[in-house]
């Protein structure tokens, strides 16, 4: 579904701050794959979302969908296809816009940069239906400013955003790190919902390691820039977090404990 192959990313190079972000990483992930990705703080974890969404076009490598080659792609080009949701809940939505203006422009996403306003009764039926799926009560609040509304409902939001127009892919950069651990738990469990649901696709960040092995089917770990552990079916089944932290260990040759990886997330 996915193939990304040799992908390599310097920045500033040729400067005293050259920093190799992504290091001839290739991935290839199969369709309704719900892959969680790990690492310690500067692994390159961002890096791989933000070349496979084009907001940068790497120095090497090759990144398709269904065998289309999407590396010079423009990232607008590719927002029909990608769907992405980070961590600061307030990046996700536009604030001064109603619940359905935000709709509205999600569906419009990947169509055309230009918004057209035009909501019609049909339209309104349908935002409240995929809202109430949320068990949030917005379905009533359609016409409330965004800004109004908490961390955890806005995550929410912008998670039905990012999946409405079912896009080929769903990449999540910690979105549930800044929500209370109970908004964080009921986001997670909107998100497994909607990607079984939808059968997308998913590559999700996490510092959680618990939550990198409950949640999806497979686990990548990423250290320099590489993908240095990728654990899947049995295996997956059987690991435990002190398992998971000797092999990052033995992989990559950094001591690593469990605090570590959970404060790295935690900035
Ligand atoms: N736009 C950029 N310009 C310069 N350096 C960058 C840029 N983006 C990332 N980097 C550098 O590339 C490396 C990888 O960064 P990246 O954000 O991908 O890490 P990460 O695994 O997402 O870390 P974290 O867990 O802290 O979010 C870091 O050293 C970072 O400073
Ligand atoms: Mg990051």
């Amino acid at each position: 579904m996915l193939t990304v192959q040799n992908l390599t990313k310097v920045f500033n190079k040729g400067t005293i701050n050259e920093k190799k972000a992504l290091d001839s990483l290739s991935l290839e992930l199969a369709p309704g794959d719900f892959v969680t990705v790990i690492g310690s703080n500067g692994a390159g974890k961002s890096s791989l979302m933000n070349a496979i969404a084009g907001v940068f076009i790497p120095d090497n490598g090759e990144i398709s969908i269904d065998g289309t080659p999407i590396t010079k792609w423009a990232s607008y080009k590719r927002s029909g296809l990608i769907s992405r949701v980070f961590q600061d809940p307030l990046s996700g939505t536009a604030a001064s816009m109603t619940i359905e203006e935000n709709l509205v422009m999600a569906l419009r996403r990947g169509e055309s940069r230009r918004l057209r306003w035009a909501l019609n009764v049909n339209k309104r039926d349908y935002f409240r239906n995929e809202l109430s799926k949320l068990g949030l009560g917005l379905e009533g609040r359609l016409t409330t400013k965004v800004k109004l509304l908490s961390g955890g409902q806005r995550q929410a939001l912008t998670l039905l955003m990012a999946t409405l127009q079912n896009p080929k892919l769903l990449l999540l950069d910690e979105h549930t790190a800044a929500l209370d651990p109970k908004t964080a738990e009921k986001v997670m469990e909107l998100t497994c919902k909607v990607a079984q649901s939808s059968k997308l696709t998913t590559l999700m960040i996490t510092h959680n390691l618990e939550q990198a092995l409950a949640v999806g089917n497979r686990t990548i770990m990423m250290h320099e820039g590489r993908i240095i552990l990728d654990i899947r079916g049995v295996e997956r089944q059987n690991m435990t977090i002190g398992r998971l932290l000797d092999m990052f260990e033995k992989a990559s040759g950094v001591h690593m404990n469990n605090d570590r990886m959970m404060l790295a997330g935690t900035r």
